[in-house]
């Protein structure tokens, strides 16, 4: 384990280094330079169960060391006091985590405070020694070094709270390949006990072993139709557990493939869907009431479904088997993408822009998303007829522009043509948040969409902006 060590006061951290060499198997670093850091971090790591200590001089120091190694370093025993010190700005935005001991010298601080770490638990600086020695001997008997990704299932801790009680092992993620058992399996626990471990560590994201998942699926569908039946569920309840629901489905689809059994979960997240729609969706009230709850690709789904059928309820077509259509098309267009900045492209143009941000492969998988969601959507069993079509036909335009298949307008079914405006709308809005205007994205589309289908939705939107929906 590389643990990254910066305390202010160069007597305590140098005691500290000194204590932590005889008392855990270490390998102590002192860098004087970047350079050494970056060496020692590219040698092969010869000692995997040992401690190996880089310390750092000052906060900005403690930063890039972390920030340039950040999946190497695995704990970082960092100052707690100063909440607006460089390296706490640091640990708030990380992307990768990590785990970290605080030292205090009046009181721990709020581990809500730093959402992108693992808090491992805060030592008062009197007794920096024992207190670190004994968190970092604690958390090597529970690590657990993980290949990467693959073995392990993120769910979003809100969520697993609710498909409480499992009897499977639930972990915390330390860094990129270590995860720590948090609660064992047949350890008797309770939602009250995950709330407040939730409440006082804030870790957003909890695992489960790929093997063990079949608990939670079964809990977690049956959570998600209590919800729908249960008539005082509001829409703002119900869109946020959508969008948290998609994102789990959307992790293990990629992790467990498609199986019956996620098909039932994936057919519950459209029923909650369907009902925060309702029969008479309003733009204006997505563009009120709704706040980001899970990350991008989840968002941008369940927010195009709401959009979709906003649309077809202005054009008339609110039917509940064009709802249906629209919503697990929006559920399921973007399935096959794993990488949420890829997913916000909309164009082959843009993608050749940004070509060069992506690795190949996942530049390839982005030419082919169109047709592999559509043949996620047909292993589907009992899905209505027409979605794998809009699936397939979502990143077409108008003018023949689009792909997979550069169709023009009198090719693309009626259903797409609300579907791909829909999308573009929805992108519009959510770059633009509280700034955007449907006047603005009709003066921009207009001339695009001006033939056939598309006219028609160009209409229905137009409707809508005279009628107030969305000013
Ligand atoms: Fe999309
Ligand atoms: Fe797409």
């Amino acid at each position: 384990m590389r643990v990254l060590l910066y305390l202010p006061n160069k007597d305590v951290r140098e005691l500290l280094g000194f204590q932590l060499s005889s008392q855990v198997k270490v390998i102590l670093r002192e860098m004087d330079s970047e350079e050494d850091a970056a060496g020692a971090l590219r040698k092969d790591d010869a000692h995997k169960q040992a401690y190996e200590i880089l310390a750092a001089a000052n906060s900005e120091e403690a930063a890039n060391k972390l920030s340039e190694n950040a999946e190497a370093i695995d704990i970082a025993i960092v100052p707690g006091d100063r909440t607006d010190s460089v390296i706490f700005g640091h640990l708030k935005t990380r992307k990768h985590p990590v785990a970290v001991i605080f030292v205090y010298e009046k009181s721990p601080p709020d581990p809500s405070r730093v959402p992108g770490a693992t808090v491992l638990g805060s030592v008062p600086i009197q007794e920096v020694v024992e207190g670190v020695v004994k968190l970092l001997k604690s958390s090597a008997e529970k690590a657990v070094e993980a290949d990467g990704d693959s073995e392990y299932c993120p769910i979003r801790t809100t969520l697993l709270i609710k498909a409480i009680p499992l009897h499977s092992d639930i972990y915390i993620r330390l860094s990129k390949n270590k995860f720590v058992k948090l609660f064992h399996a047949g350890m008797k626990f309770t939602q009250d006990d995950m709330r407040k471990y939730y409440e006082t560590k804030k870790v957003e994201y909890m695992y489960l072993r790929r093997n063990q998942m079949d608990e939670f699926v079964t809990n977690f569908r049956k959570e998600l139709m209590d919800l729908v039946a249960r008539p005082s569920a509001t829409p703002a309840e119900l869109q946020e557990t959508a969008e948290v629901a998609f994102e789990a489905i959307h992790e293990m689809i990629h992790q467990l493939g498609f199986t019956k059994e996620i098909q039932e979960v994936a057919k519950a997240q459209v029923a909650v869907t369907l009902r925060a729609v309702g029969k008479n969706p309003k733009l204006q009230d997505l563009l009120d009431g709704l706040k980001a709850k899970g990350d991008y690709l989840a968002r941008h789904s369940t927010v195009l479904a709401h959009v979709g059928c906003c649309i077809a309820k202005e054009m008339e077509w609110a039917s509940e088997a064009t709802f249906s259509k629209l919503v697990i098309a929006a559920m399921m267009h973007d399935m096959t993408l794993q990488n949420h900045e890829l997913a916000r492209i909309n164009t082959l143009t843009e993608l050749k822009e940004r070509a060069g941000e992506f690795p190949p492969d996942l530049v390839k998988s982005y030419h082919l998303h169109p047709s592999k969601a559509a043949d996620l959507v047909r292993s589907f069993e009992e899905i209505p007829a027409d979605v794998d079509a809009i699936v397939l036909q979502h990143h077409e335009r108008p003018g023949g522009a689009g792909f997979p298949r550069g169709l023009t307008n009198n090719y693309i079914a009626p259903l797409s043509a609300v579907f791909i405006v829909a999308h573009d709308l929805v992108q519009f809005m959510l770059d633009r948040a509280e700034k955007f205007q449907l006047g603005d994205f009709l003066a921009q589309r207009k001339t695009e969409y001006s033939q056939g289908n598309f006219r028609k939705v160009i209409t229905a939107l137009e409707k809508m902006m005279s009628a107030g929906g969305a000013s």
